[in-house]
C-alpha cells in the first residue's frame, strides 16, 4: 500500500476529533455520512424557522466549533458559513414562505450538546427544582437532529413528572444520563397521582445512555401498600396518591435504546415500553428491594422487535413482564432476583383479547424469585400466546421455576369461565437448578387446553426452606417430553388435545 493521501489523512483527523468531542461513538457512522452535509437542504422549510429559539450559543462547546470547522474544510465549495458565526439565516437557503423573524436566527447544527446546567439546572441534591431546566434543554435538543441532552455526572437533579416528547422532534437524539435524577417524594407534587414520572413519547431513534441513575425514591409509596396495616394509614406515606408512577416510560417510539444506566426504587414499574417498535435494553441495572410491591422491572406492552440483554433486574414484582400486543421479543443474559420472575401476562383480564407471539428467553439466571418463567392468563379472555421458547435457564432457590397459570386471579376467588387465551407452541429446554415450593405447575384452561408444550433437559432439585414442597402439577396440558426430565412430568398428556376439546374459534390474533 502507498502513502495515504491528504484526503485520507483529513478523514482520519476528523475521526479523531469526532471521537474526542462526542461521547456517542455508536453514532459515529451517522456523523461520518454527513461530512458533506449542507445546511441549505434542511433550513429551507418554514417549520425550521418557526422553531427558532433564542438560546444562542452560550452552551456551544469549543469542541463543537472545531468539528464545524473541519466540516467546512472537507467541502468548501458546498458548505455555507458556520451558523455560529452567521448573524442571519443561511444565505444559501431559498426565501422561506413565511416572513423571517426580525431577530437573527441561529440554528443549531447536528450533534449539538445541550447541557441541563446551561439551562438553569442546579443539581442541588433536591434543594432546587430542576424540572423547568430539563424542559428547556429538551425543547432545544428536540429541534436538532442527533443532538445530545446532557445530564452531567456528579450532580443530583430533582425533577418532577416530565415528558420528553415528539412527534415534532428531530430523530437520533441522545439523552446522555451521567448524573442522578431523583423524584419528588411529597404527595403535593403528584396531585391525584400520575402514571409516569419520566416519559419519552413519539420519538424516532431515541437513546438513553450513560452511567447515571434514575432514582424514583419509591419507599414512600411502597409502605402505603398493605391495606391490612392499620398503622400505615397514619403515616405520611398514606398521603401518596393511589395511582403510582412508572419511573421511566417510553410510548409510541421507534428504535429506542436504553443502556448503561441504573433505574432504582421506582414507586411502581421501573422501565416500561408501550406501543414501541425496535427496543434495545442492555447493560442496564434495575434495582429495588424484594418488599417493594408492584415494582415490575421491565414492562412490555404492544411492542415489537424488543431485545433485552446483559442486564440485571432486582425488584418486588416481575423481572420482565410481557403483556398483550408483544411479538418478537428476545431476552437473554439477564440476571433476575429478587422478584417474581419472567412473566408473560396476566393476559385476558376482563374478557379482553390478548395476542403474544415469538418470545425467546435464553441464558437467563433467576435467583430467589417467586417463579422462574411463567405464563399467566385470566379466565374469560380471548386471543393467543404462540411460539414461546425458554432455554438455558438457571434457577437458584426459585419457588416455582416453570409455571403456566390460566386461572390467574388477584382476588380470593374468580368465577370460572369457559373462554380463555389459547396457549400453544411453548418449549422449555435446558432448565436447571433448585426450587423451594413446586418444580412445575401447568394449569391450562378446560375449554382451551394448552397444546404443543415441550420439555427437554429439565433438572430441578428441591431445596427445603420454610415452605411445604409440592409435586409436579398438570391440568389439561398436552405436549412432548423429549429428554432427561427430572423430576418426571408424568401428568403431561401426550399428543394433541382431542378435536372436540378445542373450541372452534378461529385464531382472533391472525
Ligand atoms: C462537495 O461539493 C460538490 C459540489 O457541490 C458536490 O458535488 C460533492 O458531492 C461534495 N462532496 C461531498 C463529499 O459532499
Ligand atoms: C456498561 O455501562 C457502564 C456504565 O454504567 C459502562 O461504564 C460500561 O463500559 C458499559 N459496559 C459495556 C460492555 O458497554
Ligand atoms: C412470528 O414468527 C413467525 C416465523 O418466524 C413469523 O412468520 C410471524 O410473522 C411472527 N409473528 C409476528 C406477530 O411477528
Ligand atoms: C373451576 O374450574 C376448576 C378447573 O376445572 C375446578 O377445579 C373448580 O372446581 C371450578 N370452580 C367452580 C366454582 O366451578
Amino acid at each position: 500500500m502507498g502513502l495515504p493521501d491528504l484526503k485520507t489523512i483529513g478523514i482520519m483527523f476528523l475521526l479523531v476529533i469526532l471521537s474526542l468531542s462526542c461521547n456517542c461513538d455508536a453514532r459515529m457512522q451517522k456523523h461520518l455520512r454527513f461530512i458533506g452535509y449542507s445546511r441549505s437542504s434542511s433550513s429551507s422549510s418554514s417549520s425550521h424557522h418557526r422553531h427558532h429559539h433564542n438560546h444562542h450559543n452560550h452552551h456551544h462547546s469549543s469542541s463543537r466549533r472545531k468539528r464545524t470547522k473541519k466540516k467546512s474544510n472537507k467541502n468548501q465549495s458546498n458548505t455555507p458559513p458556520s451558523p455560529s458565526t452567521s448573524p442571519s439565516p443561511s444565505p444559501s437557503s431559498p426565501p422561506p414562505p413565511i416572513p423571517t423573524p426580525t431577530t437573527p436566527t441561529r440554528t443549531k447544527k447536528k450533534g449539538t450538546i445541550f447541557n441541563v446546567l446551561d439551562f438553569g439546572a442546579k443539581g442541588g441534591d433536591g434543594g432546587s427544582d430542576d424540572t423547568k431546566a430539563f424542559e428547556a434543554a429538551w425543547t432545544a435538543a428536540c429541534k436538532v437532529e442527533s443532538s445530545t441532552m446532557l445530564v452531567p455526572s456528579d450532580n443530583t437533579f430533582f425533577v418532577g413528572p416530565i415528558s420528553f416528547s415528539g412527534p415534532y422532534c428531530q430523530s437520533n437524539i441522545v439523552f446522555q444520563l451521567d448524573g442522578t435524577i431523583i423524584a419528588p417524594t411529597s404527595a403535593r407534587l403528584w396531585g391525584a397521582g400520575m402514571l409516569k414520572w419520566v416519559e419519552f413519547t413519539k420519538l424516532k431513534d431515541i437513546t438513553i445512555r450513560g452511567r447515571g441513575t434514575i432514582d424514583g425514591r419509591g419507599s414512600v409509596w411502597w409502605s402505603s401498600e398493605d391495606p391490612f396495616d392499620e398503622f400505615s394509614n397514619d403515616l405520611t406515606s398514606s398521603k401518596m396518591p393511589h395511582i403510582k408512577p412508572t419511573a421511566l416510560r417510553f410510548y409510541g417510539s421507534y428504535n429506542v435504546v436504553v443502556t448503561g444506566i441504573m433505574i432504582r426504587n421506582s414507586p411502581q414499574c421501573h422501565l416500561k415500553f408501550d406501543n414501541c417498535v425496535g427496543v434495545q435494553v442492555y447493560n442496564t441495572t434495575i434495582s429495588s428491594p424484594k418488599e417493594s410491591a408492584n415494582t415490575d422491572g421491565i414492562h412490555l406492552q404492544n411492542s415489537k422487535d424488543v431485545s433485552i440483554h446483559h442486564s440485571r433486574v432486582g425488584c418486588g414484582d416481575d423481572c420482565v413482564s410481557i403483556q398483550t400486543g408483544c411479538s418478537d421479543v428476545e431476552i437473554h443474559h439477564v440476571r433476575c432476583g429478587p422478584g417474581h420472575g419472567i412473566s408473560i401476562g396476566g393476559l385476558g383480564k376482563d374478557k379482553t383479547k390478548a395476542c403474544v407471539s415469538n418470545i425467546t428467553v435464553h441464558n437467563v439466571q433467576l435467583q430467589g424469585t417467586m417463579t422462574g418463567v411463567r405464563i399467566k392468563t385470566w379466565q374469560g379472555g380471548l386471543g393467543s400466546v404462540k411460539n414461546v421458547r425458554f432455554s438455558n435457564i438457571q434457577v437458584d432457590e426459585v419457588q416455582m421455576p416453570i409455571v403456566i397459570d390460566q386461572f390467574y386471579c388477584d382476588k380470593k376467588k374468580c368465577t370460572n369461565q369457559s373462554a380463555a387465551v389459547a396457549l400453544s407452541g411453548i418449549s422449555y429446554e435446558n432448565i436447571k437448578g433448585t426450587f423451594t415450593v413446586k418444580p412445575v405447575h401447568l394449569a391450562c384452561s378446560d375449554s382451551y387446553p394448552c397444546s404443543d408444550i415441550s420439555f427437554s433437559q429439565i433438572q430441578l432439585k428441591p431445596i427445603k426452606l420454610r415452605y411445604h414442597l409440592y409435586d409436579v402439577f398438570c391440568w389439561h396440558t398436552y405436549g412432548l417430553l423429549l429428554s432427561q426430565i427430572i423430576p418426571p412430568i408424568d401428568c403431561l398428556q401426550t399428543g394433541k388435545p382431542a378435536r372436540n376439546k378445542i373450541q372452534s374459534n378461529p385464531d382472533s390474533c391472525l
